[in-house]
């Protein structure tokens, strides 16, 4: 039986503050009084497309809670498929996911990779706590570096395991913002530093969607023969535009995507 979704995505969001306090200080720059009107656009969640985890085990969990399957997209240069959920509520966050193409890299990274999932027992992956589970693995520093070396996007999920990878601010919410250049700019004043892969702003009125996000917090992971401070988890921020219907666009930009992936890069 799953939680209801409320509670799921608080469990989300309280794993995602322990590796990102940070976006504590962004609801207090960015919020009213109350942060009653920072509302979550979507969450991000990562995994290998390897079968006991993949794409389709994740979204088990969101299609289980009333999630209908939307957009898919596909990054090419970083070897990767992702799709996109909604839920008839419009109140619900979406939900973006993404799986690495573990057999399109180098024979060392599948390697790895495989022995790490060879870890994960199978029924953890449909209980109910697995979204925010953390790494179902030990992974030893040399084979993180191995792995970052090849795919970012590998080592992240492989130091981190299954956890929200962001939250995102709806602007369309904001009361005292209304546009990403705004958001950007408050921000920085506050000693911020903002994605600029693509451009500070990634996407356009026209594309319906305009995105924004923070660098990733830094945080202290125990691998298996030492302990390392890297990227945790970034917040972003959203500005959807109305389609010809009047309702806001609810897609993602593969293009804007592709370098918002780039927040978790240790060397920006
Ligand atoms: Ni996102």
């Amino acid at each position: 039986m799953h939680a209801d979704r409320d509670t799921l995505f608080r469990h989300l969001w309280t794993q995602y503050l322990e590796v990102t306090p940070s976006a504590q200080e962004v609801h207090r720059i960015l919020g009213d009084t109350q942060d009653s009107d920072i509302v979550n656009d979507h969450i991000a969640l990562r995994t290998f497309n390897l079968e006991k985890v993949n794409l389709e085990k994740l979204a088990a969990h969101f299609l289980a809670l009333g999630y209908r399957q939307c957009g898919e997209y596909r990054f090419e240069a970083k070897k990767l498929y992702a799709r996109h959920y909604e839920h008839e509520d419009p109140t619900a966050p979406k939900v973006f996911i993404s799986e690495l193409l573990v057999e399109e890299f180098s024979p060392e990274l599948q390697a790895i990779v495989g022995k790490l999932v060879d870890q994960v027992d199978a029924d953890a992956v449909s209980a109910d706590d697995f979204l925010y589970s953390g790494s179902h693995w030990q992974i030893d520093y040399a084979s993180y570096q191995r792995l970052l070396a090849e795919s970012e996007y590998a080592a992240w999920l492989a130091a981190w395991g299954f956890r929200a990878n962001h939250f995102t601010v709806s602007i369309n919410h904001l009361i005292r913002f209304d546009s990403v250049e705004a958001v950007n700019a408050a921000l920085k004043a506050q000693g911020f530093a903002i994605n600029s892969a693509g451009g500070e702003v990634k996407g356009t009125p026209e594309e319906l969607l305009e995105q924004s996000s923070t660098l990733a917090d830094k945080a202290e992971v125990a691998f298996s023969d030492r302990s390392a401070t890297i990227p945790s988890c970034f917040y972003e921020f959203a500005r959807r535009y109305p389609q010809n219907s009047g309702e806001l666009y609810t897609g993602f930009i593969a293009a804007s995507a592709d370098k918002i992936f780039e927040s978790t890069h240790a060397m920006m």
